[in-house]
């Protein structure tokens, strides 16, 4: 019998694919002496069969993952940094360019887009509803409102600013599952040729790279420009652009407008037929991203087993979000992983999700490397492997898992 729930976009039913089974927060670093009070969930995913959107079966309630305590800082890849700077640039030469035009930010995080934008005088507004990052962004000069956007939100800053010439969020949108109140916000706070820009995992890599660590409570919806063409059209508005962006792994900037006010362009159209071509929306090609997945968790464990049994050292490099599905869906323990190396002062000195391996500062990474390196932030592996030189000339390895498991 098949699991199914209801659509968080339309009035189709959702029908499940995979099942990574009981899971905790992904970005709740536990305090030593604390574990027994974790939150767990049932993580899973299905595709509706009607608008086929792709998205969790159950929800974790929004303020136990956004709050004050939110450790994620957006500012700490120098990568992102400047692929942030490069969008800013873009924007304020093309969208942003009227008399006093005004652009406001979902899920600004530490301010590290918004920057760019009080720097060069223009009208901003990030909205951010964890407080350590938006304190992050406002010491930045940055204008920011501790609020989670929706419907009544929008509407309250249509009223004190005026309309949006771009509304803008990264790796945000995708941890929203009310969508219906976002997207009234939206068609209320645009001006009429305003965009809504927006970057998130795109569903074609996450099945094409088999990344199934993608999936976990932040990560609600998993879109495609057919998707999140449908999304848009019930609610007034028009796919109208799409971009495919190397960062996270792989993901599609989508560009939205009010229903009728722009031309799309030709990119839309290529991409969705190239889903098609691909069957991204077709249950059997999930079911086959679900085999592979498992394959990929028996090779991990496998290796992990094999030098654990050699006598062989293995660290966790970088603490990710994703990193709590993989080590609760494969049951690394902290006897398979000695520690988690990560840049991030909030989750130092905590234990990983679920699994409590420790996490570290990279310093205790370099004063003793360890034989092999295991590369949760795998998005970042360009950036990471050239400040690690010295690791690999020292005659340490690193593990990868995605697409499939293997030694570099
Ligand atoms: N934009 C940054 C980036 O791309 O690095 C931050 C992404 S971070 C993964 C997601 C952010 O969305 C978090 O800072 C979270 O607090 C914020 N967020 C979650 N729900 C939100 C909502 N309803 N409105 C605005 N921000 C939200
Ligand atoms: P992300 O994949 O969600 O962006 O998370 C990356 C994590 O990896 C974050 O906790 C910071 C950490 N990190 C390092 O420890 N060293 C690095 O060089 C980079 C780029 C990230
Ligand atoms: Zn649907």
């Amino acid at each position: 019998m098949s699991v199914t729930s209801q659509c968080r976009i339309c009035d189709g039913t959702v029908k499940e694919f995979i099942d990574f089974g009981r899971q905790p927060l992904s970005d709740a670093f536990v305090v030593p002496g604390d574990e027994k009070g974790e939150f767990f969930f049932r993580l899973a995913t299905g595709i509706c069969d009607s608008c086929t959107m792709v998205q969790l079966m159950e929800e974790v309630p929004r303020d136990l993952m956004f709050h004050d305590a939110y450790p994620y800082l957006s500012s700490g890849s120098a990568f992102m940094r400047t692929h942030f700077n490069e969008l800013a640039k873009r924007l304020l030469t093309t969208e942003l360019t009227g008399e006093d035009p005004f652009i406001v930010e979902l899920g600004c995080n530490d301010g590290i887009m918004l920057k760019a934008m009080a720097e060069a005088g223009v009208r901003q507004l990030g909205v951010e509803p964890s407080g350590s990052v938006a304190d992050l962004a406002a010491a930045k000069g940055i204008r920011v409102r501790k609020d989670f956007f929706e419907e009544a939100t929008a509407a309250d800053i249509r009223e004190t600013d005026g309309p949006a010439d771009v509304i803008y969020a990264a790796n945000t949108l995708c941890h929203i599952p009310y969508m219906d109140s976002i997207l009234k916000g939206v068609t209320t706070l645009l001006g009429p040729n305003g965009v809504f820009v927006f970057e998130d995992p795109y569903l074609g890599d996450i099945v094409e790279r088999t990344s199934f660590d993608q999936i976990y409570d932040e990560h609600f919806f998993f879109f495609t420009a057919r998707s999140v063409q449908e999304m848009a059209k019930r609610n007034g508005l028009e796919l109208v652009d799409v971009e495919r962006i190397p960062v996270h792994g792989g993901e599609v900037r989508y560009t939205l407008a009010l229903a009728g006010a722009r031309q799309p362009t030709e990119a839309v159209a290529e991409l969705l037929a190239w889903e098609a071509e691909r069957k991204l929306a077709e249950y059997a090609t999930l079911e086959r991203f679900a085999t592979n997945v498992k394959k990929i968790k028996d090779d991990l464990i496998a290796l992990l087993t094999k030098l654990r049994a050699e006598g062989k050292r293995v660290v966790g490099y970088g603490a990710t979000a994703k990193s709590a599905t993989v080590t609760n869906f494969c049951g690394i323990t902290p006897d398979l992983v000695e520690f988690i190396s990560d840049t991030t002062p909030a989750k130092q000195n905590r234990l990983s999700p679920g699994q409590h391996i420790p996490v570290r500062e990279p310093k205790e990474f370099a004063a003793d490397y360890p034989d092999y390196a295991l590369l949760f932030a795998w998005n970042h592996a360009d950036e990471i492997m050239n400040a690690e030189q010295a690791f690999r000339d020292a005659g340490g390895q690193w593990i990868l898992y995605v697409p499939n498991v293997h030694v570099s």
